[in-house]
């Protein structure tokens, strides 16, 4: 597996891919992989000849009390875990090529609508800085297809408006969430969770399999949202939402009709120090 560092010496490496006729697949990371990341990466390697990944810890995504300068930060295992999983080319961008006017003066891509409500009223400015990053790497990379996991559903849909709005030429690949064998979905962020905590993080794919079966027996939808919250702060969760969505995010009427169709129902709350999120698609 190559590693670049620099714009120049990626965008020659990708000409001559795409000059010998090869299809090229795009992985953007905030790094710290684990076996979900790598699941994506044998994912694009279905899709393409060559697969690139980016690790960039990309500070506008994060807000002023969230966790970037605690962000894992782990190359060595990054690397390894890439290139095992068949990365052709890991692009590594520092923060100054990646906004050479600096992170507060960058033209920032901003999506409306979408990202207004969940994660995007409990983390403003959160998918601007996605939005604008993204738009970014798509820029430097130019891949045929990109791949991005379905545990973050609202990202997923961001994307998708960013690439239909600003007419990226790629596909995008939506990856179904990888689980442990208890149903916690997986996330670089359960590493912070203490041995204690980390069980009992499990809940939250319980309660969203509840969700899923109270709604397909016809419980209105304000019913089911306002027990799975109560069902989560009983287990000790600080809960921002528990919530029924169409998966365009749009709020379905409070109880479906027969065969009313696809369902998402969403999930984010805080363990300790730990904001995990997850969700569960189906039809109601
Ligand atoms: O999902 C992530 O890891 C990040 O939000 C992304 C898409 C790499 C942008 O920084």
């Amino acid at each position: 597996m190559l590693t670049v560092d620099q714009l120049d010496a990626l965008r020659s490496t990708l000409a001559s891919w795409r000059q010998a006729g090869q299809r090229i697949a795009f992985v953007p990371t905030m790094g710290n992989l684990h076996a979900g990341h790598h699941s994506l990466i044998r994912l694009a390697r279905e899709h393409a000849d060559r697969v690139v990944a980016s690790v960039f810890v990309n500070p506008t995504q994060f807000g002023p009390n969230e966790d970037f300068s605690r962000y894992p930060r782990t190359p060595q295992a990054d690397a390894e875990g890439l290139g095992a999983a068949g990365c052709d080319l890991l692009w590594l961008p520092s923060v100054e090529t990646m906004y050479p006017f600096g992170a507060q003066n960058t033209v920032q891509v901003s999506v409306p609508g979408v990202t207004e409500t969940l994660e995007g009223a409990h983390r403003p400015g959160h998918f601007d800085g996605v939005a604008t990053v993204v738009a970014r790497l798509f820029n430097q990379v130019g891949p045929d297809l990109a791949v991005f996991g379905r545990k973050d559903f609202q990202q997923l849909a961001v994307i998708r408006y960013l690439v239909r709005d600003l007419a990226f030429a790629l596909d995008i690949v939506a990856a179904p969430t990888l689980r442990e064998a208890d149903g916690l979905a997986m996330s670089s962020r359960n590493q912070y969770l203490s041995a204690e905590e980390r069980p009992r993080a499990a809940e939250i794919h319980r309660v969203l399999q509840s969700m899923r079966e109270a709604v397909q027996a016809g419980r209105e939808r304000e019913a089911v949202e306002a027990e799975a919250g109560e069902r989560l702060a009983a287990a000790g969760f600080a809960v921002d939402y528990a919530a029924i969505r169409r998966p365009d995010l749009t709020i379905p009427e409070s109880a479906p009709g027969q065969g009313d169709g696809a369902r998402v129902a969403l999930i984010a709350a805080r363990l300790g120090r730990t904001r995990l999120i997850d969700n569960l698609e189906f039809t109601a």
